[in-house]
């Protein structure tokens, strides 16, 4: 897909972080948007917001993607709108952590709820319509670098994102084999500098356990990694230019990539994964802000 004028993009958890980044990133294009997202207050904010910044057409629309009905009003909203969906980014989404056996029932279906289910809901919602149109369009689903890899105290999350990894790519392998002119691609960030770790916690339906030992260590990790993680407009530019080359996998810097070729490796020499110096990957990140 080369031209994004005039097109329309759908971003599910558009109101804020990667989701925000990239609906800036395609109305300098100018394209026309529809921002999706829970937070009420903040999806109507930012689609002001965009408007005014971009002069771009958008439409904030409040939708819970873990609910079938709630992606079937967006869609019904948006093409009364626009009349037609040139890409869906299914990009909300949440992570808590704890260990895989404390993570309470509400912790897990909340995860699953939002990260598995909210994608299911936009796959089965809108790609019926892109092929029924018949016409070029995109479908962008939001996993991470813990879709293709694993790290301690984030079970829920990477199950959750190792299921978006997987259902992607059938669906690419569905679309090819049909010679359909609507595309998917999986993006898997590593750390992105968002309020991924609050956001979530203010929806978060538990309170979540006291973490044992040294897996304190690998929450603190992945928050401080949060901290020192790449700015979100520069997953929007990944975003765009891999749309521009056709590319299934968007995965924004190849040393990244390296722990998931570490797990290839482990499988194929039948080697067990370890748990890795934790003491040492904290020391490369950015001290935590802890209020006083
Ligand atoms: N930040 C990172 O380091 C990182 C890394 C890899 C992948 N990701 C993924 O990127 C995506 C965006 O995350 P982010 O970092 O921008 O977080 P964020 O919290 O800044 O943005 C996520 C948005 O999704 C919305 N949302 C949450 N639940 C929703 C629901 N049920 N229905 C509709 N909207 C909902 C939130 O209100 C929020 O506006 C997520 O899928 C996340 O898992 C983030």
């Amino acid at each position: 897909m080369q031209e994004f004028e005039n097109k329309v993009v759908v971003i599910t958890g558009g109101a804020a972080g990667i989701g925000f980044a990239m609906a800036k990133r395609f109305a300098a294009e100018g394209a026309r948007l529809v921002l999706a997202d829970i937070n009420e207050d903040g999806v109507r904010q930012a689609a002001d917001d965009l408007a005014a910044e971009t002069g771009a057409e958008v439409l904030a629309v409040v939708t819970d993607v873990s609910k079938a009905e709630s992606v079937q009003d967006l869609a019904r909203a948006t093409l009364d709108r626009f009349g037609a969906v040139d890409v869906l980014i299914n990009n909300a989404g949440i992570g808590v952590s704890d260990s895989t056996w404390d993570t309470s029932i509400a912790d897990w279906e909340f995860t699953l709820g939002v990260n598995v289910w909210g994608v299911i809901h936009g796959v089965r919602t809108f790609v019926p319509i892109m092929r029924e149109r018949g016409e070029e369009a995109y479908v962008v689903n939001t996993a991470s670098l813990a879709g293709l890899g694993t790290v301690p105290t984030l079970g829920a999350y990477c199950a959750s994102k190792h299921a978006v990894v997987g259902l992607t790519e059938a669906l690419h392998l569905e679309l090819r084999v049909l010679e359909s002119p609507v595309r998917a691609a999986v993006l898997c960030p590593s750390f992105v500098n968002t309020a991924i770790f609050s956001n979530s916690e203010k929806m978060r339906p538990s309170a979540g356990s006291d973490l044992e030992g040294n897996l304190a260590l690998y929450d603190e990790f992945m928050k401080r990694g949060i901290g020192g993680g790449v700015e979100p407009g520069e997953i929007a530019d990944l975003v765009l230019d891999g749309l521009r080359k056709n590319r299934f996998w968007l995965v924004p810097v190849a040393e990244d990539f390296a722990q998931s070729q570490t797990r290839v490796d482990e499988i194929v020499e039948g080697r067990n994964p370890e748990p890795g110096p934790i003491d040492e990957l904290l020391a490369q990140l950015p001290e935590l802000e802890r209020p006083e």
